[in-house]
């Protein structure tokens, strides 16, 4: 028996053949059989609006709106692929446990992004009377305190996230790093502020000074976004 175990690229390289065959063998699934035609899990966001941000130059935007897309797209054909697989009884394959492993990957490869693109585009700083900006007091001293680690967390060796969460059972607020992203995500925590720190994120405007596009990143918050998504 095969075991096929996939990283990224092969993965998007082989969903993105039209009417996937899901691996060698077995469960032959197009997408013409799953329905995926008459409805799909999710819709790609439209972020346009954030072109122009200081900053962020058109091509980089672009070109992570693309990212994006990519992202619901495979997520819609897991949900499409794994529920027919499903339905087949072809649960106990290695093909579904591949795919199973990676819809952690897909689904917050999408979700991340629409939260990193909602939480920018924003011109007023942070309230310092907000509930937000009151919780980084308490639980961080200041909020310059906050701020220093956050971008510190940002600029660690890597390609990844960081991502300001509030733990949801103690109400405490944590800047996280988070390496791939289907994997290290605080369990039952509520996601306030994300940052994109993958290379595909900065290095067309900004090479590797990293930095630079934190500072960027930090002048287009939109505060309302994240401070709304306090529990
Ligand atoms: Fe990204």
């Amino acid at each position: 028996m095969r075991i096929l175990i996939f990283n990224r690229r092969q993965f998007l390289t082989l969903s993105g053949i039209a009417g996937i065959t899901v691996l060698a063998g077995s469960p032959k699934i197009s997408f013409s059989q799953t329905g995926k035609e008459e409805k799909m899990a999710y819709t790609a966001k439209d972020y346009s609006k954030l072109i122009g941000m200081a900053g962020f130059s058109e091509t980089l935007l672009k070109n992570h709106f693309t990212l994006y897309q990519g992202y619901v797209t495979n997520t819609n054909k897991l949900v499409d692929i794994l529920g027919q697989m499903l339905k087949e009884g072809k649960t106990g394959t290695p093909e579904y446990a591949e795919l199973k492993r990676r819809f952690g990957w897909e689904f917050n490869g999408m979700r991340l992004h629409e939260y990193y693109f909602e939480n920018l585009g924003g011109k007023a700083g942070l309230d310092k009377d907000s509930a937000l900006a009151k919780k980084m007091t308490e639980d961080f001293g200041s909020y310059e305190a906050w701020e220093k680690d956050f971008k510190a967390t940002g600029s660690m060796r890597g390609i990844g996230w960081t991502v300001l969460y509030q733990d949801s059972v103690a109400g405490k607020l944590y800047n996280f790093w988070i390496n791939e992203h289907d994997v290290s995500h605080p369990a039952g925590c509520n996601p306030i502020l994300i940052l994109d720190v993958f290379e595909h994120a900065f290095m067309i405007d900004y090479g590797l000074k990293r930095a630079d596009y934190i500072e960027a990143f930090f002048k287009n918050i939109d505060w309302k976004a994240a401070s709304a998504r306090m529990k």
